[in-house]
């Protein structure tokens, strides 16, 4: 079963879904790490009552190169082959990607190309979206930019606010990330 690493920066649902998967028998992957850049992560709990092992260390006072060298010693400790994100709310350095290239995969709460960045959710609705979603991608070393894996839409619907929208489309993170990640690595 190919070793994955999680890395998250907070609630940890998409990981939780992630590690909930990985029980089946039949699941081509194992969850060896979770690891996250904010010691408080609600997350790390979570994963520690798995009995999942986790690391944490702050970004803060490192510099990105710095910071993902630590990282990167901490899943490859771990064994791990592919680094999944969850959640996780930094950029990652140019040689930090480059070194795990097409082993980084990420979910996005959009239709990429659709609304990189932050406030997914807002921006659908602003921009009149009908249809919202998430997208499941490798990482390379542009914001929410690299080959789409898999992709779950859900319709936007009249009345709705940012935060009706995000539950609706988190419901489909859930069934997707543990989806994508196995044809990922059973290419
Ligand atoms: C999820 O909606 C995920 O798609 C999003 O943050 C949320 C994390 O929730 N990720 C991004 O916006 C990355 N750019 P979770 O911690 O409960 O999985």
């Amino acid at each position: 079963r190919a070793p994955v690493a999680i890395l998250i920066s907070g609630r940890g649902s998409n990981m939780a879904a992630l590690l909930r998967a990985a029980e089946a028998p039949d699941c081509p992957w194992r969850v060896v790490l979770v690891g996250a850049n904010d010691p408080d992560a609600a997350g790390l709990e979570t994963a520690r009552a798995a009995g999942v092992p986790t690391w944490a260390h702050s970004h803060k006072g490192l510099n990105r190169a710095d910071y993902d060298a630590l990282v990167d010693a901490a899943v490859r400790a771990a064994g791990a082959e592919w680094i999944a994100l969850a959640g996780y709310m930094r950029l990652l350095s140019p040689g930090f990607v480059s070194a795990w290239a097409g082993r980084i995969v990420n979910i996005h709460p959009s239709l990429l190309p659709l609304h990189k960045g932050l406030d997914t959710h807002a921006r659908a609705i602003e921009a009149g979206d009908v249809e919202a979603g998430c997208s499941v991608h490798i990482v390379t070393a542009e914001l929410d930019d690299g080959p789409v894996i898999a992709q779950a839409r859900v319709p936007v619907l009249p009345g709705d606010t940012p935060e009706t929208l995000a539950a609706r489309v988190l419901v489909e993170e859930h069934r997707l990330y543990p989806k994508a990640l196995t044809e990922l690595v059973t290419r």
